[in-house]
């Protein structure tokens, strides 16, 4: 629990200032220098990084505080094989030395909005606080066919006439986005961190999302969003350069 505090206008506030002594062109030599790599060579990841690289996966942000993501690390000879094959035997999956399965998960919402109050990392939870979390069930429960989404809809839908309201997520496939986005972003975390690291990877969604379900017993809630395959870059495992259009197609200020 932090203790750190600092008193603004008579309040005592907690206090986490922004450190000021990060290397920038470091930090560009990470995201600049990742690439999709398709062909790994055969030198082992080592646990240490395999587990800061995680590690910093479980930092990324995330919708509410809900961390909706799981990783399985498939380490089982027999269950590495299953999982090359459900890969469509890609190349990167084939020579990868460590094949992680992302899994978002919308099946924890209510368990983890109720861990959030037990663990909230202040000593008193502010009342504004604790009522969003006793919300969170029925913000992101769709019910029996969508029926609670739809309902949801309906009524946001006619107070958004005089306000703004929240357009989402109500049904079931809005809350799997839901639990994807924040899945991805830890996704991003962990292939910047397996960089920094030296090593490489190639996010896959080329995968029978159905056959990896299985092979990882995946129950009702939960949904392989993507599979990173991590190693070291063959001298040959980037297989043309990186293509961006052009910066005024994606940028824009109104
Ligand atoms: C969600 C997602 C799924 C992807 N699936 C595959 C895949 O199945 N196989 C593959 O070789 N590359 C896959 N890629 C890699 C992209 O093809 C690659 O990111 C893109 O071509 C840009 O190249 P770069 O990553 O080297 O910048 C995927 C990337 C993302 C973000």
């Amino acid at each position: 629990m932090s203790t750190n505090t600092i008193t603004i206008n008579g309040k005592e506030r907690y206090y986490e200032p922004a450190p000021h002594d990060i290397d920038v062109e470091n930090f560009r030599k990470v995201i600049t220098s990742r690439r999709s790599v398709r062909k790994f060579t055969q030198k082992p990841i080592p646990q240490a990084v395999l587990d800061d690289c995680l590690d910093m996966a479980l930092l990324a942000p995330c919708s509410s505080g809900l961390q909706q993501w799981e990783f399985y690390v498939v380490r089982s000879a027999d269950k590495k094989a299953k999982l090359v094959k459900a890969c469509m035997s890609q190349l990167a999956a084939k020579t990868a030395a460590e094949l992680i399965v992302c899994v978002a998960r919308t099946d924890r919402i209510d368990d983890f909005a109720k861990q959030m109050l037990r663990e909230w990392p202040m000593p008193d939870v502010p009342p504004l606080v604790k009522r969003y979390y006793q919300l969170i069930p029925y913000n992101y429960s769709s019910g029996p066919l969508n029926s609670f989404a739809y309902a949801k809809k309906a009524a946001f839908a006619l107070g958004g006439l005089v306000a703004a309201v929240p357009r989402g997520p109500y049904t079931k496939s809005e809350v799997e986005l839901w639990a994807a986005k924040s899945t991805a972003l830890a996704c991003e975390n962990l292939v910047l961190a397996f960089r920094a690291h030296g090593f490489d990877t190639c996010m896959m969604e080329g995968f029978d999302a159905a056959r990896v379900s299985k092979l990882l017993h995946l129950k009702d809630g939960a949904f392989p969003i993507m599979v990173i395959g991590a190693g070291e870059r063959a001298d040959d495992g980037v297989f043309w350069p990186q293509v961006r259009f052009d910066r005024k197609l994606f940028v824009h200020e109104v």
